[in-house]
């Protein structure tokens, strides 16, 4: 069982030797190893069961350090990086040979980042190699935004977790690149769209999810429950439901529902507030997939800033 603790020497201790160890993130745990040591990287998709044509992120802790792995750095993303990291902002940046094959997938970019947390960054800052680090969970399956989340999933896989505490943001970082100088977000994510525009004007949109390597990683069915997730009109669905003597439970913005037991039922921010309702998401998805209903009732959150982020979440666990 992996060990959890804030010890960032014996953290490197493991990474250097080729290990993999789950790492706090302001976003969500990734499962990290070294993204020089193809075995490690490797030994990341073989722990999380993924295919191999979906690239990871390059962790590391510098926009400096970030000219190691590329061999160009765009204005318009530059400054985008001065802006916004650390912080949950991915680019998508022409690589290096030195990069391995298996972190792009033999694509031409690298997906980059700088995350923002003091343990994380201290890591990166005492390792002489980046991280390569998807999220800790096992494909497919919900991302962990605690420690006891990767305990649960991939406790028996990994020998070492790093206990950040809870995650600030609660959804993954926002991926960008650049198509002919113009700007394009392939992921939404916890950098909002409007925060970035304020910078740098009209961005484009790409996140459509497909099974095509190139439209990278953003496969239809993704952050997904185990059981039946059913998006819609939450009063409707509770009265078929209840009509049909179902067992549910219930996912809702900020609404309880009466006649329900609290157990089965999550707001995931009774005041409204989109950045709480981001931080409470996989954890409330998670409780009630354990949880004993036979499926989970949810509705989509007001679709502006983080919300539109939420929502593409909440689409993809709904498409099993
Ligand atoms: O917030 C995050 O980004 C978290 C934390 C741990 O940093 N990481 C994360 O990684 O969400 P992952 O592997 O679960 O999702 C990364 C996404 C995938 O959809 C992948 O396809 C895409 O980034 N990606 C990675 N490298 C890429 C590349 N070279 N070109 C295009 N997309 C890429
Ligand atoms: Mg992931």
């Amino acid at each position: 069982m992996a060990e959890i603790g804030k010890d960032i020497v014996k953290a490197k201790l493991l990474l250097q030797k080729g290990k993999l160890v789950a790492i706090p993130t302001e976003t969500v745990y990734g499962l990290a190893g070294n993204a020089l040591d193809a075995e490690a990287v490797a030994l990341i998709f073989e722990t999380k069961n993924r295919p191999s044509f979906d690239p990871l992120i390059l962790h590391t802790s510098s926009i400096e350090r970030v000219e190691d792995f590329v061999v160009s750095f765009p204005e318009k993303l530059k400054m985008l990086a001065e802006n916004f990291w650390p912080g949950p902002l991915t680019l998508l940046l022409p690589r290096k040979p030195i990069v391995p094959d298996l972190v792009t997938s033999g694509l031409d970019r690298v997906a980059v980042r700088v995350p923002k947390h003091p343990l994380t960054l201290a890591l990166l800052e005492s390792l002489d190699f980046p991280l390569a680090a998807p999220s800790a969970n096992p494909f497919g399956y919900i991302s962990p935004t605690s420690p006891a989340h990767v305990a649960a999933q991939l406790g028996e896989k990994i020998p070492h977790i790093l206990d950040g505490g809870v995650c600030e943001v609660g959804l993954e970082s926002t991926i960008v690149g650049l198509e002919e100088d113009e700007i394009v977000v392939y992921r939404l994510g916890g950098l909002e769209i409007a925060t970035i525009e304020k910078l740098v004007g009209p961005v484009k949109i790409k996140d459509h999810s497909s099974s095509n390597p190139q439209a990278p990683g953003l496969l239809e069915s993704h952050y997904a429950p185990r059981k039946p997730f059913i998006l819609g009109d939450l009063r409707q669905l509770i009265a078929e439901n209840i009509e049909a003597k179902s067992n549910f439970a219930v996912l809702s913005y900020s609404d309880y529902f009466p006649g329900i037991l609290p157990g089965n039922q999550i707001a995931l921010s009774p005041n409204k507030n989109l950045h709480e309702a981001a931080q409470n998401l996989f954890a409330a998805m998670r409780k009630l997939d354990e949880g004993n209903s036979a499926v989970i009732l949810a509705e989509l959150m007001p679709e502006e800033g983080l919300g539109r982020a939420i929502n593409d979440r909440l689409r993809r666990a709904a498409a099993k």
